[in-house]
């Protein structure tokens, strides 16, 4: 039965890493996303942190929860014309335009040293047809199968939040039909799926419910708010790619309401919050609001050692409220009048 999350475990007190703070008991910090469970739930965010290991300079990447990579598709693709990145008030504006080598040469080039560095490895597979999203996955699934760097690649995340050149260009986290049909194309990797939505729809909700419906174990809410920035100097658009995406702290109200709403319609759903989480408060937020895990995504580009750092202050924080571990905090913010 979909949308069932799997019971989990009784917290282990005795299974705690090194915070730096003088706890008695370390809080369980694990937590289960669908069928998965992660020694921790704080992963880095889709094209923030690289397409391989890049992070692992600064941050010891096994000891995160997971690592998610830049989005693949099933061939190269150039992305769009620079500027591509322009900060603005809250945040920064993106039009990386998913710019990536396509399964085959990650598999071949990036994967080995990511399985040499322990990291648990979420593969973000975009498509601009639901016959690309299927191309993704077949090829990524064909290439893990046998390698020793299998075990890696612990699920795929289908970043939904791109143009479908079938429906007008329009994203397919736009439509309930089309998000349901790429995230059944992406089931063909055979690994667990979890559907990466649009923060730019009034039906998130429903959307969501088509993504669960089609077999995705978790929602990873969210990604990008449709933005713009103008020189004024120059009397025309920053970004070479015109519109961008907006991240960073303006996204984390955004973010938080899209997991508390789909918590509430979703009590079992597997969700993953990511929007503006710079900190052990924000996560803390995020948990609070339905996420059982969280990924860290512009505040990485600040300071590549962001994401130890949200997983360093959650620890803290789960101290600090001298709960046993994230399981007990899941959705807590639902219970309010
Ligand atoms: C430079 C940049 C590149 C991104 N590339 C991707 C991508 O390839 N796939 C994807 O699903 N999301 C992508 N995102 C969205 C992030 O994964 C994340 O959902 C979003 O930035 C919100 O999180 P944040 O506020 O912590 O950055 C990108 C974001 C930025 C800033």
């Amino acid at each position: 039965m979909r949308r069932r999350r799997p019971p989990r475990s009784r917290p282990d007190l005795s299974s705690g890493t090194s915070s730096g703070t003088e706890l008695s008991a370390q809080p369980d910090l694990s937590t289960r996303v669908g069928t998965l469970t992660l020694p921790n739930p704080v992963m880095t965010a889709a094209g923030t942190a690289g397409h391989g290991a890049e992070l692992g300079r600064y941050v010891d990447l096994a000891t995160l929860g997971a690592v998610v990579v830049k989005s693949l598709s099933a061939r190269p693709w150039p992305g769009n014309p620079s500027p591509r990145l322009c900060p603005v008030p809250g945040g920064m504006l993106n039009s990386v335009g998913l710019q990536g080598p396509g399964v085959g040469a990650w598999v071949r080039d990036e994967l080995p040293a990511l399985a040499a560095a322990g990291a648990r490895v979420v593969v973000s597979i975009w498509g601009s047809t639901v016959g690309e999203f299927a191309e993704a996955a077949t090829s990524l699934g064909a290439l893990l199968g046998g390698r020793p760097a299998e075990r890696t690649v612990v699920a795929v995340e289908a970043n939904v939040s791109c143009p479908n050149l079938e429906d007008r260009s329009r994203m397919f986290a736009h439509s309930t039909t089309a998000t349901a049909e790429a995230v059944a194309a992406a089931r063909e990797a055979g690994l667990p799926v979890w559907a990466k939505l649009s923060p730019n729809t009034a039906d998130l909700v429903e959307v969501a419910g088509a993504a669960l419906d089609a077999g995705a174990e978790a929602l990873t809410l969210v990604n990008t708010l449709l933005g713009l920035a103008i020189d004024a100097a120059r009397r025309r658009p920053v970004l070479g790619g015109v519109g961008g995406g907006l991240s960073g702290p303006a996204l984390h109200a955004v973010a938080l309401r899209a997991v508390f709403d789909c918590r509430r319609a979703f009590p079992r759903a597997g969700i993953v919050g990511v929007g503006g989480i710079s900190d052990g408060a924000g996560a803390l937020r995020m948990v609070l609001a339905g996420a059982d895990a969280v990924q860290v995504g512009t505040a990485t580009l600040a300071d590549p050692r962001a994401p130890a750092i949200v997983l360093a202050g959650l620890r803290v924080e789960l101290a600090r409220l001298e709960v046993a571990g994230i399981g007990d905090l899941v959705g807590a913010a639902q219970a309010a009048p």
